[in-house]
């Protein structure tokens, strides 16, 4: 590029509102992770600026098997490019790769309240799942959050549900902050997608997909192969009435099965509840299992054609991280002073 060019791209990313997002390398990806989020987030490249990151700083909250997570973590950056996520239009990062995020954490640390971060619903779940190891990281993650969205001074962050309350703390923080110190954060709003937002588990379907679900046959993988997904969408859990129509309320098993079957295909629960009209369960199932086999395949096929290529993966990261901390090294410049640190 001339000159000219990459000032023209850099006034083009100015005026693009900015997106953040990322998700954990706990485990593999989930069909939940695909439909909720990774999906919508390809469609957003050409209106946004948008940065996704993969939250290994996060994952260690929680015990994770070290070179299990090097192996999730290189897995996820591949699944995200074979999801459409073209590492030219997105800057894909991983949060350990920029030191800024843990530098921003720490003083925001000391801006978030001990309360607030008592009242936080995850906080509250994942202390009594893991009682064993309720740690400071694990007390004081949503500050933690708050700087990996304020540091890229994000407009957008998206989001499932379940962290909303982890966004509102956020801006909670970014107020107090600015109130004291002047407009130094951009205050950030939740985006949450108003389709595939949430997918349920299969067999317990009022409760979120989840990879640390205690019932595997609940969860399907981004990168499973076509007979597991088949043989969990058989398995899945409906109910005695024997008829495709969509009840959230008291039909969340098959509603769950139809949110999932009209994302894959793009049919509307209309067309959905048409298709499938006398029809039992059974052909439901075992269609809605081949629509994800099907939409899954190129996928799976693409991250395992990426994960050969180190060399090319091991690029995208490094570019990532460089764009990134461009972004994020101003923004702690800019705290450091405020807060009253002296330039070294
Ligand atoms: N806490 C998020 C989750 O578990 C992951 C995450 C970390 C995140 N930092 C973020 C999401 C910043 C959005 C923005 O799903």
């Amino acid at each position: 590029m001339k000159g000219f060019e990459v000032f023209q791209t850099m006034e083009n990313e100015m005026q693009k509102k900015r997106i953040l997002s990322g998700i954990q390398p706990s485990g593999d990806l989930t069909l939940g992770s695909y439909l909720g989020a990774i999906r919508n987030w390809a469609a957003l490249a050409d209106e946004y600026d948008c940065y996704y990151m993969l939250a290994d700083m996060h994952t260690i909250t929680v015990r994770q098997v070290p070179a299990e997570l090097r192996r999730h973590t290189l897995t996820q950056v591949a699944a995200y490019i074979a999801s459409g996520l073209d590492p030219e239009k997105n800057t894909l990062f991983v949060q350990s790769h920029v030191p800024a995020h843990a530098q921003l954490a720490w003083v925001l640390d000391c801006y978030t309240m001990f309360g607030e971060l008592s009242r936080m619903t995850q906080f509250k779940d994942k202390s009594a799942k893991n009682a064993d190891n309720i740690n400071a990281g694990l007390f004081t993650y949503p500050a933690l959050m708050a700087a990996d969205i304020l540091i890229y001074q994000a407009d957008l962050v998206p989001v499932g549900g379940d962290q909303k309350q982890h966004v509102e703390l956020c801006r909670d923080v970014a107020t107090r902050f600015n109130g004291i110190y002047g407009d130094v954060f951009k205050l950030p709003e939740p985006y949450i997608p108003k389709v595939g937002a949430r997918v349920m588990s299969l067999t317990s379907p009022t409760s979120k997909m989840s990879k640390s679900d205690k019932d595997q046959n609940g969860c399907v993988y981004m990168l499973e192969r076509p007979e597991d997904i088949m043989r969990k969408f058989k398995k899945a859990v409906t109910d005695s009435e024997a008829s495709v129509h969509y009840d959230p309320e008291s039909k969340p098993g098959v509603s769950n099965l139809m949110q999932i079957y009209s994302v894959a295909t793009g049919r509307t629960f209309e067309e959905i509840e048409r298709e499938f009209a006398g029809h039992g369960y059974g052909d439901f199932k075992a269609a809605v299992g081949e629509a994800v086999v099907e939409l899954l395949r190129p996928i799976r096929e693409e991250t395992e054609r990426l994960l050969a290529d180190k060399a090319y993966l091991e690029g995208v990261y490094r570019a990532g991280a460089e764009r990134a901390s461009r972004v994020a090294d101003r923004t702690v410049a800019k705290v450091y002073k405020k807060v009253g640190f002296l330039p070294r």
